[in-house]
């Protein structure tokens, strides 16, 4: 994997981008990144501005749809592609409920074309990695954790699309011989995530004073990954883990959405003491709750911390600390995105503007 050609597919998304800062920077890696990203509303160019200047002749982007196979197919050949790490998807749970079908095509036919261009490559080709998420497994009650081993029993559009496509990766592997790699890793969280998920959105509404919109009761709980751990342990499993294998990725930081609410309100207030004495927990707003939704997501990440090692570096409190920080330093990064597609839809969600 060291100094290969590989091509990253959804690399102007959140964990993408972070994924292509690391790697370009990591020691190890002295190969070339072919982003391929379609720029749907939660892909940003912006995020890699200066990248392709910084690291010359390593980095280059393509603007093209996954289900494009004849557009991929000419990038796949053009850079000689030797391995694939595969980002892009429709990521949002609550988007796949209002119009599943884009979900459909990108994450189920993008994968699939993807699988059939590795395919062709022969035996030039050497890893295709395929970035899934826990959701696969369903919700847990309040004991338990999930294994490798957990049966697929995915609730929503977005999580039953996902386990498509990573049955159709584990299909390739036995079925072709095609070398694979599958992660399922709990909720991400960290700079670039873009302000429709959990934690970007309370920290930048709660900035504005704007309501915190917490779903149901507010007791559902989400294992937080913070990025950078789970960019760690992608490019260790491309590097050593077993082909045809599937690695559970886990931030060891179970939270009910409350109090990561809570948590967010207290440090901001602490940051920017509010002038009037108030607190910004007085913004937090229940609201109906998502159709479908997962109570619980919990994930047991033995087995690739005792086969590769790994095991994350961030506690909850300081990469929420960290993540708060970089959204405070990058009002510009905020404000454009508010401005673009974000806020209609935001207007069609909440009613707000
Ligand atoms: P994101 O929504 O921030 O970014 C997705 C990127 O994929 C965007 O840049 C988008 O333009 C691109 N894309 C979408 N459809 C495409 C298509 N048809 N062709 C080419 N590009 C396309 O998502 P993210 O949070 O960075 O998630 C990345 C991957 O990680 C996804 O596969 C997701 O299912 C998985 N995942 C995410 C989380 C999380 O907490 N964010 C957790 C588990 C798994
Ligand atoms: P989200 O960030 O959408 O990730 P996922 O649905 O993939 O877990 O949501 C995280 C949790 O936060 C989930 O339980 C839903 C809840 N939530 C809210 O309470 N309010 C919100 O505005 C959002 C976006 C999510």
């Amino acid at each position: 994997m060291r100094s290969k050609n590989l091509m990253v597919t959804g690399g102007c998304g959140f964990i993408g981008t972070n994924f292509i800062c690391y790697l370009l920077e990591k020691p190890g890696f002295s190969g070339r990144i072919i982003n391929v990203d379609k720029l749907t509303y939660a892909g940003n160019p912006e995020n890699l501005e200066g990248v392709e200047e910084r690291y010359s002749g390593r980095y280059v982007f393509q603007k093209a749809d996954i289900c494009d196979a004849e557009a991929i197919k000419a990038i796949f050949t053009e850079y000689q592609v030797d391995a694939i790490c595969h980002f892009a998807a429709e990521s949002h749970v609550d988007r796949s409920i209002k119009n599943p079908e884009s979900f459909i095509h990108s994450n189920i036919v993008g994968t699939f074309n993807l699988l059939e261009i590795a395919r062709a490559g022969g035996s030039r080709f050497e890893l295709f990695h395929h970035i899934s998420t826990d959701e696969v497994y369903g919700s847990l009650g309040p004991e338990g954790l999930f294994t490798e081993e957990t049966p697929y029993r995915p609730n929503s559009p977005y999580s039953a699309s996902k386990a498509a496509s990573d049955h159709l990766v584990r299909a390739y592997h036995e079925t072709f011989g095609l070398p694979t790699t599958i992660s399922n890793c709990s909720n991400n969280y960290g700079p670039y995530q873009f302000p429709e998920k959990l934690i970007p959105l309370i920290i930048m509404n709660a900035v504005e004073w704007k309501p915190l919109p917490v779903y149901g009761d507010g007791k559902n709980v989400r294992d937080w990954l913070y990025v950078t751990d789970h960019c760690e342990a992608i490019w260790t499993i491309m590097q050593a883990g077993e082909r045809g294998g599937t690695y559970n990725i886990g931030g060891d930081s179970e939270m009910e959405n409350i109090a990561i609410v809570e948590m967010i309100c207290d440090m901001l207030d602490g940051i920017i003491p509010p002038p009037d004495g108030r607190s910004r927990r007085d913004l937090i707003t229940f609201v109906t709750d998502r159709p479908g939704h997962d109570r619980r997501y919990a994930i047991d990440f033995s087995k690739l911390n005792k086969s590769l090692g790994w095991r994350p570096q961030e506690s909850f409190q300081t990469g929420l600390r960290k993540t708060i920080q970089w959204y405070l330093d990058h009002r510009v990064w905020c404000e454009r995105i508010e401005t673009g597609e974000y806020r209609q839809w935001l207007k069609e969600h909440y009613g707000q503007g």
